[in-house]
């Protein structure tokens, strides 16, 4: 950091990168300095829409910038494990998109690389970081008692991202729904929950909609001559070692409405997040319901500021590498129970 100014350079100049320069441009003592993007017109889009000064092809050409404190990774999910290993490396800080990484292999060696180098490597689950989730969070610590069932979903109607491009690439995805959009609902559920250990996971998944070019979302660079060969559903049953389950779905398309929610029971009340939060418990021996209207925040700016605060101070990041490993841990048993009838698989720790 040089005169107080933290700098960063953007890896991948897609569609979530533009959240990244606008966010981190509003913070006071933050720069983005350089964006890495193959493809020339969207290099051309962020040089002139966010005056990035420097725009280079390849993520590798950012690493040996010198003033570039940190990296935000926006590649496909294949890349971030490459990517982030390297520039944490290189000497740089790491924020890197959900889902952390392609799968739990890729997941490890992040972790253990932020282990040897001390860089901060942080997840971007913003879901996390709103008013009204802190407030359910602090509720459910404070006065659920014991937590031992949850369910949690992100259902599209109508929202497969880039069809044929990398997101619906098995081998640069990982997966479909589950990891792309299911590890926002589960990552909220968790916390909710306190994170716990999971240890079994059986689960379908279903492709209905994708393999026929049904179902296509807005997000995204669709490639017509590529393929689909993930999932558009995904329903998984996780045990975690204290006891409790949880239920997780995802689609990005189906004959549902578009829904996002959390659900989580303890011994001592309920909650649920949906828009607001509802909170449901018994005072003076009768059942009684509270709806909290959370203010509009922006989880994306918190998690960014978040996110400087830990690469300054060294603090761990709410969203850690380790989140991060628990999910692709379980997003691999989804895939694997799925590919085996729904056979229970149990989680290697
Ligand atoms: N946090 C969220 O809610 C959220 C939302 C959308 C996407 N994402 C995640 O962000 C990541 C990127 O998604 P996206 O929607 O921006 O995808 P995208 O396809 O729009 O962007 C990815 C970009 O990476 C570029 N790229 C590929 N190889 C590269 C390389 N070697 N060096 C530099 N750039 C390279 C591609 O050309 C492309 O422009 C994914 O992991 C996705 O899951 C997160």
């Amino acid at each position: 950091m040089k005169n107080g100014t933290f700098v960063i350079g953007l890896a991948g100049g897609g569609c979530i990168a533009h959240t990244h320069a606008r966010v981190f441009q509003s913070i006071p003592g933050v720069k983005v300095l350089a964006v890495a993007e193959p493809v020339e017109a969207r290099r051309k889009e962020f040089t002139e829409k966010y005056g990035i000064e420097r725009a280079v092809d390849d993520y590798s050409k950012l690493l040996d910038m010198e003033e570039l404190d940190a990296i935000v990774i926006s590649l496909p999910n294949s890349l971030h494990a490459p990517a982030a290993i390297d520039a944490m490396k290189a000497g740089k800080h790491v924020l890197v998109e959900k889902p952390m990484a392609l799968n739990a292999e890729h997941a490890q060696k992040m972790v253990e690389v932020q282990k040897e180098t001390g860089k901060t490597l942080m997840v971007t689950l913003q879901g996390r970081y709103g008013t009204g989730i802190q407030l359910a969070h602090k509720y459910a610590e404070e006065h659920l008692g014991q937590i031992y069932y949850g369910r949690c979903a992100f259902m599209r109607r109508s929202g497969i991202p880039g069809w044929g491009s990398w997101f619906t690439r098995k081998d640069m995805a990982g997966g479909g729904p589950c990891a792309d959009i299911g590890v926002h609902a589960l990552d909220r559920c968790l916390y909710l929950m306190g994170y716990p250990k999971p240890v079994s996971v059986a689960a379908s998944t279903y492709a209905m909609f994708g393999p026929d070019g049904r179902g296509k979302g807005d997000w995204g660079y669709p490639e017509p001559d590529g393929y689909f060969d993930v999932e558009d559903l995904a329903s998984a049953f996780i045990r975690f070692e204290n006891g409790a389950t949880v239920i997780l779905e995802a689609s990005w398309a189906s004959h549902w409405p578009n829904r996002y929610w959390v659900e989580v029971l303890g011994t001592e009340g309920g909650i649920i997040c949906s828009d607001n939060i509802k909170i449901y418990t018994d005072r003076l021996e009768a059942p009684i319901n509270i709806t909290i209207e959370p203010e509009k925040d922006n989880g994306s700016l918190n998690m960014s500021k978040h996110f400087i605060e830990c690469c300054k101070t060294g603090r761990t990041p709410d969203t850690s590498a380790w989140h991060g490993l628990v999910l692709n841990k379980i997003f691999d048993a989804v895939y694997q129970s799925a590919a085996n009838n729904g056979k229970q698989v149990e989680i290697d720790w």
